[in-house]
């Protein structure tokens, strides 16, 4: 990163160049073929190393959001499919699985690794069939990610003794783990990986617009030889996963979603003996300070919001920008919205896919009708959307203030909001002012100015002159209304571990 002293030159200098004359590339469609995914007809619960029919006789519709064709029809798990689950999770740990030499189940866990880099491509344009996020992102960071999870936890199954000096660690139990839609794989490796390196036995339930990778998945520990019954799959909706975290024999329950689920299920298990953590929303600050590398913090603004459609909770949804560079800033970033490429999913040039279900696209829709109603400045590019499927076009918000819903609620879509600041104690404050503290951002060419800021800012992660930026080492979650608990790391490895002294 060059470093920048003189900010106003580097401002005038760059002010010349924003609007000039664009080249408009023309990008030849580059679609990833789907061969390599089958996907069946209909898709049972995986219960004790099987894939069974479900005792409550239902199933739902997996859709692709791209197309809004169904993909295949999916088990409902009733209570009596998720007592079967916990039952065979409850008894895979009692016969061994809980018992068993760490090196031992770090084999497994590494061969599940191996086996997901293996099948990665396949996995890839499934998550994107069945999501709708840009093959380019499934491919490129998810699996990646997902891979490097199950590796670094499998490195920790016999080290455990030295991730907590001075006891024993010894696993809980049985897991029950319930997870959103926004990056499928990902959010079960954060969960499953610590979970199996630490001895629980895991029942989970992956969202139901997304439910194709997580079967996939348990075929992979199928095949990897993982004892039955250690990893169990219930698909199904909000009854199913309130049927998880409310059952009797379920020792730890870990959910990652919305703040609204993650208080009914906080007060569900309130005087229980279960173990809980809570990842939960976001709506992060990203600040940009006069003396940052304007063009590279464009990108990272970019990155911030636009990925994954802004379907991230770690998502930089709030702009600060330092008020003397903010009209220019805000010119770049029109200038580059203009290029994101909005579609095909499948396609490799595509930078922003489909919203993930129609729910979405319409609370999406209804916070940006109150931004607008509320009196901030609406800017979208000239953008063709595909005729089927649910999209929403990149959005800039300028004019915003700190009252409006869209500077406060979690929209959870490609739309952000601008606001600008004059001093660093301006910026903290402005900041703060939320009831999440998920994640920041800090762009500035000053070191000490980071270090100041990440020391103010409510959030779990700070990022500085970057974004979105993970690692299974590198722990990860909220404070307030973002949940507790962190994920990631020797961390992660906490949440499934009874406390020194031997209680849980
Ligand atoms: P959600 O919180 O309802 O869904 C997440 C998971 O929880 C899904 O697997 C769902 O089936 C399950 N679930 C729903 N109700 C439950 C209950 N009572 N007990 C146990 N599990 C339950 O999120 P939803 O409705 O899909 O999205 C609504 C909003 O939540 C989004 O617009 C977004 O703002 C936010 N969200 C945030 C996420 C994050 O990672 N921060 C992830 C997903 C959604
Ligand atoms: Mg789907």
């Amino acid at each position: 990163m060059e470093p920048q002293t003189t900010e106003n030159t580097e401002v005038a200098s760059r002010k010349a160049d924003v609007l000039a004359p664009r080249i408009e590339w023309e990008y030849v469609p580059s679609r990833e073929s789907t061969d390599i995914v089958e996907i069946a007809d209909r898709y049972d619960l995986f219960i004790g190393g099987e894939f069974r029919k479900p005792k409550s006789g239902k199933y739902f519709p997996t859709v692709d959001p791209a197309t809004e064709e169904t993909l295949a029809e999916v088990a409902e798990a009733g209570p009596d499919d998720v007592d079967a689950a916990v039952a065979a999770a409850r008894a895979a740990f009692e016969d061994g699985w809980g018992r068993m030499p760490g090196s031992e189940r770090a084999k497994y866990i590494f061969r599940i690794a191996r086996m997901i880099q293996e099948r990665s491509r396949e996995l890839a344009v499934l998550e994107t069939l069945d999501g709708g996020k840009p093959i380019k992102e499934s491919r490129d960071v998810d699996l990646p990610q997902v891979a490097a999870n199950f590796f670094y936890y499998a490195g920790w199954a016999d080290k455990l003794e030295y991730a907590f000096p001075g006891f024993r660690p010894e696993p809980l139990g049985v897991a029950g783990q319930v997870i959103p839609w926004n990056f499928p794989l990902l959010m079960l490796a954060w969960k499953v990986a610590p979970a199996l390196a630490t001895g629980n036995t895991v029942v989970l339930k992956p969202a139901e617009t997304t439910p194709l990778t997580a079967l996939v998945f348990a075929e992979i520990t199928a095949e990897a030889g993982l004892p039955p019954g250690v990893f169990n799959v219930v698909t199904g909706a909000g009854e199913t996963g309130a049927a998880v975290v409310g059952h009797p024999d379920v020792d730890k329950v870990a959910f990652t979603g919305s703040t609204e689920v993650g208080k009914l299920i906080q007060s569900q298990v309130a005087g229980t003996r279960k173990r809980l953590t809570l990842e939960l929303g976001g709506k992060a600050a990203h600040v940009i300070f006069d003396d940052a590398p304007i063009d590279q913090a464009i990108e990272g603004v970019v990155n911030g919001i636009f990925f994954n459609q802004g379907h991230v909770c770690c998502a930089g949804s709030r702009l600060f920008v330092q008020e003397n560079i903010h009209d220019l800033f805000v010119d770049k970033l029109k200038a580059r919205l203009a290029t994101l490429r909005v579609g095909d999913p499948l396609d490799k040039n595509t930078d922003v896919g489909a919203i993930n279900s129609r729910q979405q696209l319409e609370k999406i829709r209804q916070l940006v009708e109150a931004g607008v109603e509320e009196g901030a400045e609406i800017y979208q590019p000239q953008c063709e959307l595909p005729d089927r499927g649910y999209w929403f076009v990149p959005t800039l918000f300028t004019g915003v203030s700190q009252s409006h819903r869209i500077a406060q609620e979690e929209i959870f879509g490609p739309v952000l909001s601008i606001m600008s600041f004059r001093t660093p104690a301006e910026a903290v404050e402005k900041a703060n002012n939320t009831p999440y503290g998920l994640s920041a951002g800090v762009w500035t060419s000053k070191g000490s100015r980071i270090l100041w800021m990440a020391d103010r800012m409510k959030a779990g992660v700070v990022w500085a002159n970057t974004y979105n930026k993970f690692d299974p080492a590198s722990p990860f979650g909220g404070y307030k209304e973002s949940g507790f608990g962190r994920e990631g790391g020797r961390h992660g490895l906490l949440n499934y571990v009874k406390h020194a002294g031997g209680r849980p």
